[in-house]
């Protein structure tokens, strides 16, 4: 089941186990461990006493008392010193364990804080990436939906690179909107060569294995395509890359029952999100993903941030679903796959 980055107060998400950035002790404190404790009333306190605390890097589960949830998984995050002392392997380290403990515990779903990003000076950015790889790689053996809460978007921080090239792309997709726009009015509006070097600056994807090259596709192929539908072409394609099904909705960060409703039904309409994130699992070229779009009815534009930063990653020849889900969450857009059509 796919990953989904959130903003809200963790002790409000429900599902079954919500993670604690705890202390070693296990006593309680500020933060989301004081939300927590507050929140569950004496009963968590009383039990965690019972426990003899929790080494960093490890975590140790207890009931969710009035929480609505019905485990409290307490992760010790290390502190920040400069990270040359083993924080990133002890904060990965706090996402396993408390992965491990979830499915052990039978959980299908679960939430996780930004561990050690607050009291512990973990840098976001850089906490954000190993939670998010963490947990990928755990859903690619495991069902189970998982969320990351960050609490307050304005610490939220992914690469200020990534955001600014982003920032970039999506200034030069709306001037090429805005002169299209106005030369189709005014039929004067010549770019000039400076434009076109930025555009050409633009990086294109590298070549990608695309499983049946064009030119080796008969005209019965093509035409045979034309009236297939979302659920047919997404089938083909999947087929044609030689990948399995799970391989392939894990990728888009799709929920299993999603997709095996879109399987059964060839007439299935997906939302616009869930088309793009199937385009994005199958590595498809731009002109590619806008056919799989058009067969759901939808359609990339320049006009649209969403668009442009999807576009943005499919140039760049960066397919994974996770990366942009960040990008998408920090720009305040939908984010891809999920578990609703
Ligand atoms: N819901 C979700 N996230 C929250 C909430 C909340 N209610 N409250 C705070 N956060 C976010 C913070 O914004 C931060 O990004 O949780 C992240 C972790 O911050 P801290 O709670 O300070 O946790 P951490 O950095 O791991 O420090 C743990 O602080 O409270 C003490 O007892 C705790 O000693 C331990 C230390």
């Amino acid at each position: 089941m796919p990953l989904q980055i959130i903003r809200d107060d963790i002790t409000r998400v429900k599902c079954d186990a919500i993670v604690n950035a705890a202390n070693s002790k296990l006593r309680g404190g500020g933060g989301v461990d004081g939300a927590i404790h507050n929140a569950a009333g004496p009963g968590l306190h009383e039990e965690c006493m019972t426990l003899g605390g929790c080494k960093v890097g490890f975590a140790i589960i207890t009931k969710g008392y009035n929480l609505p949830c019905k485990y409290v998984i307490h992760a010790v995050g290390p502190h920040w010193f400069n990270g040359k002392f083993g924080e990133a392997e002890q904060l990965a380290s706090c996402y396993r364990e408390s992965l491990r403990l979830a499915k052990e515990y039978g959980c299908e779903s679960v939430a996780f804080p930004l561990i050690s990003t607050g009291a512990f000076g973990y840098p976001k950015d850089q906490a954000l990436q190993i939670a998010i790889s963490e947990i990928s790689r755990f859903l690619l053996e495991t069902d189970m939906l998982v969320f990351v809460v960050v609490y307050d978007k304005d610490g939220f921080q992914i690469s200020k690179k990534l955001i600014s090239d982003i920032a970039e792309y999506i200034d030069e997709c709306y001037v090429e909107a805005h002169y299209y726009g106005r030369s189709t009015v005014l039929n004067t509006f010549p770019l000039d060569d400076a434009y076109y070097q930025k555009s050409a600056a633009i990086p294109q994807a590298p070549s990608i294995a695309h499983s049946k090259p064009l030119q080796s596709q008969s005209l019965d192929d093509l035409i045979s395509t034309i009236d297939e539908s979302f659920s047919q072409m997404l089938l083909r394609k999947i087929d044609e890359k030689g990948i399995s099904d799970s391989e392939c909705y894990k990728k888009a960060n799709i929920d299993r029952k999603l997709f095996s409703k879109i399987r059964s039904d060839i007439n299935y309409k997906p939302s616009k999100t869930t088309a793009i994130a199937f385009a994005i699992a199958l590595e498809l070229p731009l002109d590619e993903t806008k056919d799989m779009l058009m067969k759901a009815g939808y359609a990339l534009s320049h006009r649209n941030k969403f668009d442009i930063i999807i576009e943005y990653f499919i140039k760049m020849g960066n397919y994974d679903v996770f990366e942009i889900n960040e990008a998408l969450f920090a720009f305040d857009q939908s984010l891809l796959g999920g578990i609703k059509a």
